[in-house]
């Protein structure tokens, strides 16, 4: 197992969109690992290979936040949201904009198909902070960022931040 750096806006990689995954093997199981490592030492409730520069569509997700929850990591690969329902704002972070957190318009409720990390397909319904995390994470695969959900001066006010942002001691 390893940390992966994570890339952080403005990398152009965290714009390139994910590949389908073809083989479940060996290869992908690395992946996951290794991500489920750098989001767990993050910490952060969700990470999408695009942003540890792996243009291949696969994310995961924990949303067990408090410490004397159980761990429950929930692995998508080739996930595709099918049905929407409701709007509702919620203050965002992403492991892409460290520090940031912005109000941002999602559905209230998802249903997703996905396969697990051994190509089983699956299919979940979510509301709450899942139901926005699977959203996130879903457009990271699409090399979308949360910045593109704001509006033009939030918008610019957050890619100044971020562009100005001095590289860590
Ligand atoms: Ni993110």
């Amino acid at each position: 197992m390893a940390i992966r750096p994570i890339l952080h806006y403005p990398d152009k990689r965290l714009r390139t969109p994910g590949e389908p995954v073809e083989e479940f093997g060996a290869e992908l199981q690395q992946l996951v690992e290794d991500m489920a490592e750098t989001m767990y030492a993050a910490p952060g409730v969700g990470l999408a290979a695009p942003q540890i520069g792996v243009a291949q569509r696969v994310f995961i997700i924990d949303v067990a936040t408090d410490d004397d929850e159980p761990s429950d990591l929930m692995v998508f690969v080739n996930p595709e949201i099918l049905e929407k329902q409701g709007e509702c704002l919620f203050d965002e972070g992403c492991l892409s904009f460290p520090g940031a957190r912005e109000e941002i318009e999602r559905a209230e409720w998802v249903k997703v198909r996905a396969q697990d990390q051994f190509g089983e397909t699956f299919e979940l319904e979510a509301d709450g902070l899942l139901a926005i995390a699977v959203q996130h994470e879903n457009d990271h695969l699409d090399g979308k960022l949360m910045i593109d959900r704001l509006g033009v001066l939030r918008r610019r006010l957050l890619h100044r931040t971020m562009t100005k942002r001095q590289p860590a001691a």
